[in-house]
């Protein structure tokens, strides 16, 4: 016996990632439903050796339904989540509507399983922000260890974590460079992505962050522990997908890199590639379609008294959004819906 589940956004970059992903790992599914807006009504999506026709989000009875892994903007998961999770069927959301929200727990499996138990307050569980999820991952087991008092991180972070316009703007602008009179002017982004670096991920706050950067630091306090200081630095780089982060830690205890690189060996969801030679480090092509947070270039920091720097990369579109939905999916079944 398996579960009744619903893909929102299945015809979006992180909701077919998501059923992708939940024919890979034979996530126990007795029937399912994909959804969209009213345009893409009827345009089928893969799901393993099968496809599948799409519905409208707008006239789509959650009633019955056990699960709904939603892949929409903050507008439309306000609008149709709550109606899901009144219908009683239990929203796992992607956007960053409920992350803050106390009545809603934001889970990565590998770091804070147990906070599944207050989904009942809502029927609604949070998926954390990509950039947040693969660092907590490589985080929380240091943590464990030596307590983590500051991190410094700055992202290099691909343009699919934007969506599907942002891939095409890449693309095209690429493209362009070289056909004269072709030439693609910035419209998801504020400057030239092709070729360029942009400072600049969400809107700016008033502290000077972007609500990028906010993210990480509020995000990462609520998934491991709200003591540890985090100074985040958000870059969109030119890359398609996977997201990279050069992250400096400060301990309570003293760890040594050898130690640091043992523990991560351990940890759940990640795979340490850490050889000081050329290419021995994973950067983000090589992450593209694995379920793994890579960590390489674990090294002391000197300048401070118990420093670490490593690098940290993974699939956005996979830990950092699909994969994580599906991993609180097979939670959610394993502790709560026991049906699988
Ligand atoms: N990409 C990432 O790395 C990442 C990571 C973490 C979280 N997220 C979050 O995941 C969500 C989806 O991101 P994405 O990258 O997959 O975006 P995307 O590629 O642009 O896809 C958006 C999806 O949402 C659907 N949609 C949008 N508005 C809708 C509405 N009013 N009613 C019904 N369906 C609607 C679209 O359907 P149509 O095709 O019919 O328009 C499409 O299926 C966002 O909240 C994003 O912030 C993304």
């Amino acid at each position: 016996m398996g579960y009744k589940v619903v893909v929102v956004g299945a015809t979006g970059n992180v909701g077919r990632e998501m059923l992708n992903i939940l024919a890979e790992r034979e996530f126990p599914v007795d029937e399912i439903a994909v959804l969209a807006s009213r345009k893409s009504l009827g345009t089928e999506v893969s799901y393993g050796d099968t496809t599948l026709k799409t519905q409208d989000l707008a006239t789509f009875d959650f009633a019955g339904w056990d699960m709904a892994l939603f892949a929409v903007g903050s507008e439309a998961t306000k609008e149709y989540a709550p109606k899901a999770a009144k219908a009683g069927c239990v929203v796992i959301d992607n956007s960053s509507l409920y992350r803050y929200d106390p009545d809603v727990p934001l889970i990565v499996p590998e770091v804070n399983p147990d906070a599944i138990e207050g989904y009942s307050k809502k029927n609604i569980i949070a998926n954390p922000n990509c950039s947040t999820a693969q660092m907590v991952v490589a985080l929380k087991p240091l943590h464990d260890r030596a307590k983590i008092k500051r991190v410094v991180v700055s992202t290099y972070q691909s343009v699919s974590g934007s969506g599907k316009a942002a891939i095409d703007e890449l693309w095209n602008q690429t493209k362009g460079m070289y056909v004269p009179g072709q030439e693609v002017a910035p419209s998801v982004y504020p400057k030239q992505i092709a070729f360029n670096v942009i400072p600049h991920i969400d809107v700016f706050m008033d502290s000077g962050d972007t609500k990028e950067e906010w993210k990480m630091i509020t995000e990462t306090k609520k998934i491991i522990d709200p003591s540890i200081k985090v100074t985040a630095t958000c870059v969109r780089v030119p890359v398609f997908v996977g997201h990279s982060e050069s992250i400096n830690i400060e301990t309570e205890e003293f760890l040594d890199e050898d130690e640091a690189r043992d523990i991560l060996r351990e940890a759940p969801g990640i795979l340490v590639v850490d050889k000081r030679e050329d290419g021995g480090y994973v950067t983000p092509v090589e992450s593209v379609g694995d379920f793994a947070t890579f960590i390489s270039r674990i090294r002391q920091d000197v300048t401070v008294e118990n420093g670490l720097n490593f690098w940290c990369v993974s699939d956005n579109l996979r830990k950092g959004a699909a994969l994580n939905a599906v991993q609180i999916a097979e939670l959610l079944g394993r502790r709560v819906l026991k049906k699988g």
